[in-house]
Parts: structure tokens; C-alpha cells; sequence
């Protein structure tokens, strides 16, 4: 006899068509709350407090239980990245179509560690990114790989950049190689840290290069750190530029950098995960000029094209050469004549298909839609820089390339030694006001508040608000 299935109605969709009410049942239940929580984002703060017993919701139970109300209550207490007041990181609203294509590629779970078990989407994301690549001007042999994040996508980069300058680290490893290093900004993000770790060459092996005031990499100081790094017995294979700084949202000189790279034989990536959007928009996209010189590029749709997470990619200018720098072949996968098995040569195997919602997004969208969207979040950095200006007591950490705005209050009446514990005080006053949320990084050794002007429904009247409610505080009652 037939083991039944468990009397759980809609527990899988009946491939048969035999639940289709109690499914649909379910699912409407599900988009009533997402268009609940989304369309009512405004009445939760952006950061709200956690308020819900956790630790009961997260006991395993041993039988189905009623999932909804704690489902609902655990939404609300989450980052809330659809209200126009977050700002604190580079956490964006969702294109409702990076939704519609999450739920689809849930339903259809398909996998692109082969073409055999996503032969549409491997296809569809090879296609798209070869696509990206030529728009970075990486030209005919461009192409490149989603990854789950920005951290990854450096790492596959800095892994073929390492096996291309050291063929037998594929193989044999790295034991006798020297000392290989890598230069890049002293305001690099820490995932190029971990690559370092992770690829066997220890975080020193990242030389940092000082910045200017504007947070770009001195030249001088490369040309300097690479002769000092010869005669020290290093080896410099890569350097990296970066495209939007994490705490700044600055570019280096990628022309120059780039140039440098190439006159020592160096891999040159550029770390665009933020600012390579602007790619997008027709009025902003000189910013990136030199980049199309990059050996590889990575960068997150997840953040400035409004993708849902994760949605990263790495590009690479000779695509092609990854069989050789990185592939490791998997004997129980077959191989598609015209597509590569993915999963053969990047670091994930297994992996979702991001690349739906990328697609969606540029139908939905189009270049246009995206140029338009970042058009007017530079319009929102020049009135948040214009209400800057007007408060001698705010000071700017640079002067933004982005929309990215650090800043912090210097008032005069106190000392400087005193300012870290004022902006942290800061923040805290307008996290707890429940109207915004700003991060307060460190930069240069001392506490910055952030802004990244990413929600398409924050306006004017909202940074109004927030320099009114700058204006208000006072840390110390009385003061
Ligand atoms: C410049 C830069 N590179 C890399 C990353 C890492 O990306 P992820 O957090 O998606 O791994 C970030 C994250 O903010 C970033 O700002």
C-alpha cells in the first residue's frame, strides 16, 4: 500500500491541478500581507525596534503550526528599507517586478550550477551579462557570472586575476610563490580583505594607497608603493580601483589607475558594486570613465537598479579564459555546446537565479526608467548638500560624487573631541524620533553620520524634515 502524503493541504502545489483553490488560498494570503506591509511602509519606522518575543516564534515545532500572525509580526520588525526615510545604507526599495520574479524562480527552482538544470537561465544570464560587460566597454570577449553579493563577485575577480598571475595556484597551490600582493585604496571595502584571506595571501597582502580629500586614490603614492614593493621582493599581481566608496560614495582615477596597471603587467579590477549604475544614465556615466579599461568588474544591481537581493555580477574582460584560470569540472554534469555549466567556473555551485529579476527589471524599467531614477536622486543630493551648506556646523566628509552624503555635526561651542560622542547622540535622537534612519560610520578615525538618497519616494519636504529635526537636537537637555 501507498504511503499517503501528510494531510497538509497546499503544502506543494499539486502538479496535477488538484489544489488549486487551497493554494491559491495561500498565496492570496501571502500577497495580502506583502501589499499590506509594502503600501503601509510609512506608518513603521524605518529602523523598527525588535518588540516581539523571538525566541518563541523561533522554537522548532514539532507540528504544522499557524504561521501568519507570527509571519506578519516578524515583517514588521524588520528593516524597513521602503520607508523614504531610511537612509543609513546602500539598502534600496524593490522593483515590484525583482518581487514577481523571486516568487517564479522559488516556484520553478531550477539551479544554475549547470545548463542542464536551468537551461533558460543559464542562457538568459550569460547573454544579459555579455551584454553589461560591452555597455563597460569590456569589449568583444566580455562576459561574466552572477554571485550571491558584492564579496563574492571581488573574490571570483581577485581569484583569476591571482591564477592568471600564478597558473599553478589552480593546481599546485600557492607554497613557493613569493609574496603576492594586491594595491588598492586604503578605503577599499573589507571584502577585498577577505579574498585576500580566503585565496591563501593573508590580509597584508592588500597594500593600502592613501586617498586625497576627496576620498580617490593618490597616484603618487602607487607609483611609490609599487617600486617599494619590488625592491621589498613582492610581487604585485592586481590592483583595484573602486567606483563609489562604501562610506563617501567616491571614484578613484580609473583612467590613470588603469594605466598604471597596465604599464606593470598588474590585473586591474574595478570594485563598482555601487557607482556602476551610472552606466545607466546618459547625464552621469562620464563619472566611470577608465573603467572600461578593467580586467573585471563587479557590481550589484542589488543596490542603485533597485534589485531585489542578492543581485550581483562579476565581469570579466576575457570571459572565455575563466575555463582555464578557474574552471574545476564536475564529472556528473553534461555540457551544453553553447553555454558553459556555470557552476564550473565560480566559487557558489549551486545558485539561485538572480538573473530573472535582473531582466525583469530592465523590461519593467528600461534604460530610461533608470536614468531617470538616478538623475533625480544626484537632484536630491544638491538640496541635501544646499541645506548643508546653510549650517555652519555641519561638515562634509568629501564632496559627494553620488548619492551618498557623510557628514557630521562640528559644532563650535564644543571641542572636537567631543563630536564622535555629539553624532553618535545624533543618530540616536533621530533613529528614536521614528522618522529616519542614518548609519553612523567611521571614517578617518572619527564618527560620521551617512545618507544614501536611494528611495525614489523620498522628496525634498522629507530632507526638509530631517535638517528641522538636526536643528532640534540637543544631547544634553538644558544645554
Ligand atoms: C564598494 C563595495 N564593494 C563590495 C561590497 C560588498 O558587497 P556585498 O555586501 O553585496 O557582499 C560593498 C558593500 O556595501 C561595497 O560597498
Amino acid at each position: 500500500m501507498e504511503q499517503p502524503l501528510p494531510q497538509i493541504p497546499a503544502a506543494f502545489i499539486d502538479p496535477r491541478g488538484g489544489n488549486v483553490v487551497e493554494v491559491q488560498a495561500l498565496l492570496q494570503q501571502g500577497l495580502d500581507l506583502l501589499l499590506k506591509l509594502m503600501s503601509e511602509a510609512t506608518g513603521r519606522s524605518p529602523l523598527p525596534p525588535l518588540g516581539l518575543d523571538l525566541e518563541a516564534i523561533a522554537t522548532l515545532p514539532s507540528d504544522p503550526q499557524h504561521w501568519l500572525t507570527p509571519l506578519e509580526s516578524l515583517c514588521r520588525a524588520s528593516m524597513n528599507a521602503a520607508h523614504p526615510g531610511y537612509m543609513g545604507h546602500m539598502d534600496s526599495l524593490p522593483t515590484t517586478v525583482s518581487i514577481i520574479g523571486d516568487l517564479l524562480v522559488a516556484a520553478l527552482n531550477n539551479n544554475l550550477l549547470c545548463v542542464e538544470m536551468s537551461p533558460v537561465f543559464s542562457r538568459l544570464e550569460a547573454l544579459l551579462l555579455t551584454q553589461i560587460a560591452g555597455l563597460f566597454g569590456l569589449g568583444p570577449q566580455g562576459g561574466g557570472l552572477l554571485t550571491s553579493g558584492g564579496t563574492l563577485a571581488n573574490l571570483a575577480a581577485l581569484t583569476a586575476a591571482r591564477n592568471c598571475a600564478f597558473p599553478q595556484a589552480l593546481t599546485a597551490g600557492m607554497m613557493g610563490l613569493g609574496r603576492p600582493v594586491i594595491f588598492a585604496s586604503e578605503l577599499v571595502h573589507t571584502s577585498i580583505h577577505k579574498a585576500a584571506m580566503i585565496l591563501g595571501l593573508g590580509t597584508e597582502a592588500v597594500i593600502a594607497l592613501k586617498t586625497n580629500g576627496r576620498g580617490q586614490v593618490d597616484l603618487a603614492d602607487l607609483q611609490a608603493k609599487l617600486k617599494t614593493s619590488r625592491a621589498q621582493g613582492q610581487t604585485p599581481f592586481a590592483l583595484v580601483g573602486i567606483a563609489g566608496t562604501t562610506v563617501t560614495g567616491n571614484i578613484d582615477p580609473l583612467g590613470e589607475m588603469g594605466a598604471i596597471a597596465h604599464d606593470h603587467g598588474l590585473w586591474f579590477h574595478v570594485d563598482a558594486a555601487y557607482g556602476g549604475a551610472l552606466i545607466w544614465s546618459d547625464a552621469e556615466n562620464h563619472r566611470l570613465e577608465g573603467i572600461e579599461q578593467a580586467d573585471s568588474i563587479t557590481f550589484n544591481p542589488q543596490k542603485w537598479l533597485y534589485v531585489a537581493k542578492t543581485c550581483a555580477m562579476v565581469l570579466f574582460r576575457a570571459f572565455d579564459q575563466l575555463s582555464q584560470q578557474v574552471q574545476i569540472p564536475a564529472p556528473y554534469m553534461d555540457h551544453a555546446p553553447d553555454c558553459p555549466n556555470l557552476g564550473e567556473i565560480s566559487i557558489q555551485g549551486t545558485r539561485h537565479a538572480d538573473i530573472l529579476k535582473l531582466w525583469l527589471s530592465f523590461q519593467h524599467l528600461g534604460r530610461s526608467g533608470y536614468g531617470a531614477l538616478i538623475e533625480r536622486s544626484y537632484d536630491l543630493t544638491r538640496y541635501f548638500l544646499h541645506h548643508i551648506a546653510q549650517r555652519p556646523d555641519l561638515t562634509l566628509a568629501t564632496l559627494p560624487e553620488m548619492n551618498i552624503i557623510c557628514f557630521r555635526a562640528t559644532p563650535a561651542h564644543l571641542p572636537p573631541e567631543a563630536w564622535d560622542d555629539w553624532n553618535r547622540e545624533l543618530q540616536r535622537f533621530l533613529t528614536a524620533q521614528g522618522d529616519f534612519f542614518l548609519s553612523l560610520p567611521r571614517y578617518r578615525g572619527n564618527v560620521w553620520l551617512k545618507a544614501v538618497l536611494l528611495n525614489p519616494y523620498t522628496e525634498r519636504s522629507h530632507l526638509d524634515r530631517l535638517f528641522a529635526q538636526i536643528d532640534q537636537f540637543t544631547p544634553f537637555p538644558g544645554e
